[in-house]
């Protein structure tokens, strides 16, 4: 029964950019005593839990997932104490916090390199992977193709090369040395005895490298990732664990462990098939790869997403789909990098509010736990002109003010959108806090109508056949509560729809809508359905 199962399970997670939500102190950063101010919008959309990004000191060149000190807050952010007070005023909202925690590499400052790489005979030599030649591992694929050259960098300090699956400034932990392991489990304890909810575990596939291997999903990592969990549960149960691993799904698998290893997986070979599927109106990616999902453990979930901080990422694509996605979703070369797309959700759907509402739909009646990026909610855009994948971080837009009601320093950290049709003075939170069908407004409509279904919450997927690759329809179930029928066009044409079995009423339909039994439903382009059987 619904009310059995683990609060993650039913959740909806939202991600918080420290940096880009709100300037309390004037200095053009965003911090935890600004975030506080604005805990009740968070609130207010619905969600059940917000993931906060990197919030370490870092000298910034990942934006912060390169750590420098792993117990510390970034002074640009605040202190331990603001910290803390942001844990609690989120409690007191019913909010649950989960951080980053990055356990694979740190950044260069960190004292455990500096150490490492003036000293051959310091204990922290060994907590980096050293080499006299780059010639080792050479199977495994590098991830910033359009920075790195290699995963060997050559520190000139050390004499060695070291080992860096990310960019040369974040060199990879040793986990061959247990040290690192101890090391981890006590930066882990000093978050959670503060009283965190869990963590987003960030590139968990590349803890250990092992020669003749692609150096990811080793069976080393596995058990390093065990014993993590068995920490949590033994000392602070009922805490999450959640994975950041861009596999495909027989590969994410073995991370569920036999539910002893991450409660949650991070599903990111769904998230390009729903803008594949939009694109083309055609329901068959969406359809194949949840087939070719396996079901997973009793008390794991899968966590989805349409868009996060990073490029919208194809490396669960084949080359062909590849190239097929940049074309269509990013024509100008500066809209790639790496393998993906550097592009928020808005300016992904060309602004069109029915692609938003269709996909919203879409991805808030599939299975999973969703989570939500901060500024999709009302609709922002991107810079592509910002380095790296800073155009999806600009300053959250509260309000026509200047610098959108972010900051009152003269400049902020990146600049803020301000270019229509995303210009911060016409798209911005105030704005849209009035009007009933903004996508602020709509967003809270979506999350709370389906918050309101255990069917859609945590219930199972049943496809039902429709003849059109247009219109996709599936079934979501569970014991003790209505079935929701989710019916979606995913074409810009009208098409025909089902014949529904019985007079059911249209959730989407803010008015309450009752359709018919035996009529067929003609479905508008981008239409979106979520129906249950009339009481
Ligand atoms: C995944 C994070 O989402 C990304 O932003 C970061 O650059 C890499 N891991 C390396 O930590």
């Amino acid at each position: 029964m619904s009310d059995t199962k683990p609060w993650y399970q039913e959740a909806v997670f939202f991600e918080l950019n420290i940096r880009a939500y709100r300037d309390s102190d004037g200095d053009g950063n965003g911090d935890f005593r600004g975030a506080i101010t604005k805990l009740d919008h968070i609130k207010s959309l619905g969600v059940d839990c917000i993931w906060v990004q990197p919030m370490y000191p870092s000298p910034l060149r990942d934006d912060g997932y390169d750590v420098a000190d792993y117990t510390g807050i970034h002074t640009d952010f605040g202190t331990l104490d603001d910290f803390r007070a942001f844990l609690d005023a989120a409690h007191a909202r019913g909010l649950r916090v989960i951080i980053d925690v990055v356990m694979n590499h740190c950044s260069i400052d960190h004292p455990w390199f500096q150490a490492a790489r003036a000293d051959r005979n310091s204990p922290y030599r060994d907590y980096f992977v050293w080499s006299d030649t780059p010639e080792k591992y050479k199977e495994a694929r590098i991830i910033f193709l359009d920075t790195e050259p290699s995963n060997w960098t050559y520190d000139t300090v050390a004499g060695q090369y070291f080992w860096h699956r990310f960019y040369s400034s974040q060199p990879d932990l040793n986990y061959d040395n247990p040290a690192v392991h101890e090391e981890m489990f006590n930066v882990l304890r000093f978050w959670l005895d503060m009283g965190i909810d869990g963590f987003r575990a960030d590139a968990v596939p590349y803890l250990y490298e092992r020669e003749g291997t692609n150096c990811e999903n080793l069976p080393e990592t596995h058990v390093f990732l065990k014993a993590v969990r068995r920490l949590l549960d033994a000392e602070y149960p009922g805490r999450v664990l959640i994975a950041e691993a861009n596999q495909w799904p027989e590969d994410l698998l073995p991370y569920f462990g036999d539910g002893d290893e991450f409660q949650v997986c991070f599903h990111f070979p769904i998230m390009p098939r729903l803008y594949m599927a939009l694109k083309r109106g055609d329901k068959t990616p969406i359809i194949d790869i949840l087939n070719r999902t396996p079901p997973i453990p009793p008390g794991t979930q899968w966590m989805t997403f349409l868009r996060n901080h990073d490029e919208l990422t194809l490396e669960m694509v084949t080359p062909e789909e590849r190239q097929w996605m940049w074309e269509q979703y990013a024509p100008e070369l500066r809209m790639r990098l790496n393998l993906g797309i550097r592009r928020r959700l808005m300016p992904l759907l060309d602004d069109d509010r029915r692609r938003w509402l269709a996909l919203n739909a879409l991805f808030l009646s599939l299975p999973g736990t969703p989570i939500l990026y901060y500024g999709d909610e009302i609709g922002m855009g991107d810079n592509i002109w910002l380095e790296d994948r800073h155009g999806c971080r600009t300053p959250m837009q509260w309000s026509a003010e200047r610098h959108a009601g972010f900051s009152e320093a003269a400049r902020t950290y990146q600049p803020v959108i301000d270019q229509p049709p995303y210009d911060y003075r016409t798209r911005n939170a105030a704005a849209q806090e009035a009007d009933p069908d903004s996508y602020l407004n709509l967003t809270r409509f979506l999350i709370a109508t389906r918050q309101g279904q255990p069917a859609l919450r945590a219930g199972a997927l049943a496809w039902v056949e429709t003849s059109d690759a247009a219109v996709l329809a599936f079934r979501r179930m569970t014991e003790g509560a209505p079935a929701v029928l989710c019916l979606f066009n995913l074409s810009d044409s009208v098409r025909p729809g089902l014949a529904l079995p019985a007079d059911m009423r249209d959730l989407l339909s803010r008015e309450g809508r009752v359709f018919a039994a035996k009529q067929q439903i003609e479905l508008a382009p981008f239409a979106a359905h979520w129906f249950v059987e009339e009481a």
